[in-house]
């Protein structure tokens, strides 16, 4: 303040909030934002039901589906659906186990705040909880490889059950290590797995027990011509980034046509340029030709008078995965077409599927690129099989790439839980009361696995830390009898990567959310209704003792 005068450095309209207001709102909007996910997971979790302004129904139990389809205005709530995305993002499951995670750390950590524990004293509490959780988690992990096809399997199921795919479960996972399989690329002895690699098709009709690998490419696309063949056995194919097509020009262009056989010499001349096309196209061997441009209808009927099969305007990506499926070069040049540009599928064929046709390009040879086409009796069923193929996908994959697995249903939770009690003792001071609380947020897990199948949590935690005392290390909640019981056995499984992750985004996110003590909000873009608690505008424009 100059001589009693506020210094107004603000905008006027905007909305500040501070201290332990600021904190205090932040971390009941995260909590309530994992309130609204946990009835969700594990298996005997529920789904939810969302509808957005213009009446479209999601039905779902996938935690990042849920929060980015609800419209959520608080800032830190906001926060939290970045923790889902990113765990979605880095794994591809373990979405709700994140914000469930994160939620029960600012929960934890609100005790901590109303004892006088200082925001960074927590936060780095949390940090080094979360270090020792990587390394129990690092300790309890096994090594599997691409060999352990039942192991690798048994992870897709345990990412599927409790949706609406796990009615399937066993052919679905089939389906999902099949592709993983196929796609795995190794270099220099490290696998690596590119989901981008397995197109998915969803075609709504059918049961989903007619979802299918196909080793290949489905496009959802007709052949351009009905005189066409249907289906095309031992194909050469060729894959072509030109027009079939007369260029037209970019500037306006007139052209004087004094007598009629000029007029004819002039359409001669293009239908010339057309023929001349599909020539080349029939000398290089040809029997397929997929175009990522437009295939003119002249053009067309010189293909199908040949018997040549073609597909017009197929994206750039569809492209890429072709070309890994059948090994063929993309050819932007029809002048420059080499016979060892064209690829092979053993079947290329058009099939009615529902109401549409679509076209395989299958029985390739060593696709490095292959299809699942996803079916189910209606298109919510068709749209939540995909969020969990995608799961079952992401987690073969990871754990192939990494190598490593651990068992899931709440075992590993307690585990960390109790060694980071144990942890806990060893440091001392404030900090030991910031890793008591994260082991006890990390006990959040098994706790909401418990509650969702509808049994006792107390009495279950209780069972379970008794047994790990004893060193049975991998027993979790039998979530359809209420028992503990050995997981492994169970086959309840994860890759180690989904935990691990899990807890760093957790921790990353409740710690930055902890530690803002002030949020200055643009006019409009307050984060608190109206009425709410919190500083408020009034006087608090001004930086006061700043
Ligand atoms: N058969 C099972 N028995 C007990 N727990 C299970 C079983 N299958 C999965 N789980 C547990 O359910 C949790 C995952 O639930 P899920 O709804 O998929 O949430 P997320 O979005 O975090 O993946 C994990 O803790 C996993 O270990
Ligand atoms: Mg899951």
């Amino acid at each position: 303040m100059l001589s009693g005068q506020p210094i107004i450095i603000l905008k006027e309209g905007t909305e500040r909030t501070r201290g332990k207001d600021a904190q205090g709102n932040n971390i009941q909007a995260a909590i309530a934002i994992a309130d609204a996910v946990r009835s969700t997971l594990g298996p005997k979790g529920m789904d939810k039901m969302l509808v957005d302004s213009l009446g479209d129904v999601v039905i779902t139990n996938d935690g990042v589906t849920i929060l980015k389809e609800i419209d959520i205005e608080h800032p830190a709530a906001k926060m939290m659906v970045e923790i889902a995305k990113t765990q979605d993002q880095e794994c591809g499951d373990g979405t709700t186990t994140a914000v469930i995670l994160a939620g029960a750390l600012l929960k934890n950590a609100q005790d901590l705040l109303a004892q006088n524990v200082h925001p960074t004293i927590i936060a780095d509490g949390y940090r080094m909880a979360n270090e020792k959780a990587w390394e129990i988690i690092e300790k309890l992990s096994e090594k599997v490889t691409l060999e352990d096809a039942d192991i690798l399997k048994k992870i897709a199921e345990t990412s599927m059950t409790g949706k609406t795919a796990a009615f399937n479960r066993v052919q679905l996972a089939d389906i999902a290590f099949q592709a993983i399989r196929a796609i795995v690329e190794k270099t220099m002895g490290k696998s690596s797995v590119d989901l981008d690699n397995i197109k998915i098709e969803k075609k709504q009709g059918g049961s989903m027990k007619d979802t299918e690998l196909i080793n290949g490419i489905i496009l959802d696309k007709e052949r351009v011509h009905p005189a066409m063949p249907k289906t095309v056995k031992d194909a050469k194919i060729l894959l072509l980034n030109q027009a079939l097509e007369i260029k037209k020009t970019e500037v306006d262009a007139k052209i004087q046509i004094r007598d009629p056989t000029q007029l004819q010499k002039f359409l001669d001349e293009e239908e010339n340029v057309l023929k001349n096309y599909v020539q080349k196209i029939t000398e290089s061997g040809a029997q397929a030709v997929i175009c990522q441009k437009g295939i003119d209808d002249l053009a067309q009927h010189y293909l199908a008078q040949k018997k040549i099969f073609a597909i017009r305007r197929v994206s750039e990506s569809d492209m890429k995965k072709l070309s890994k499926a059948t090994g063929a070069s993309i050819v932007s040049q029809i002048q420059d077409i080499k016979k060892t540009d064209l690829g092979f599928a053993g079947f290329v064929s058009t099939r009615k599927i529902g109401e549409d046709e679509m076209t395989f390009i299958t029985h390739c040879k060593n696709p490095k690129a292959v299809s699942i086409l996803i079916r189910g009796g209606t298109e919510h069923v068709v749209d939540e099989l995909d969020r969990s193929l995608h799961d079952a996908l992401s987690v073969i994959g990871k754990t192939i790439e990494n190598g490593k697995i651990t068992s899931g249903g709440g075992s590993l939770a307690i585990e960390i839980a109790m060694g980071l009690q144990d942890y806990a003792g060893t440091i001392g001071g404030r900090e030991q009361m910031a890793i008591e609380a994260y082991a006890n947020a990390v006990e959040s897990i098994p706790r909401a696995l418990a509650n969702n199948s509808g049994f006792d949590a107390i009495d279950i935690l209780l069972k379970l830390r008794q047994a790990h005392k004893k060193g049975k290390k991998t027993f979790g909640i039998n979530v359809y009898t209420g028992d503990i019981a050995d997981m492994k056995k169970q086959n309840v499984i994860e890759p180690a990567v989904l935990n691990t992750q899990a807890i760093q985004t957790a921790t990353e996110g409740a710690v930055m959310i902890l530690r803002i003590d002030d949020v200055i909000a643009a006019k409009g873009g307050s984060p608190m209704p109206p009425g709410a608690s919190g500083g408020g505008p009034g006087g608090d424009e001004d930086f006061e003792g700043y």
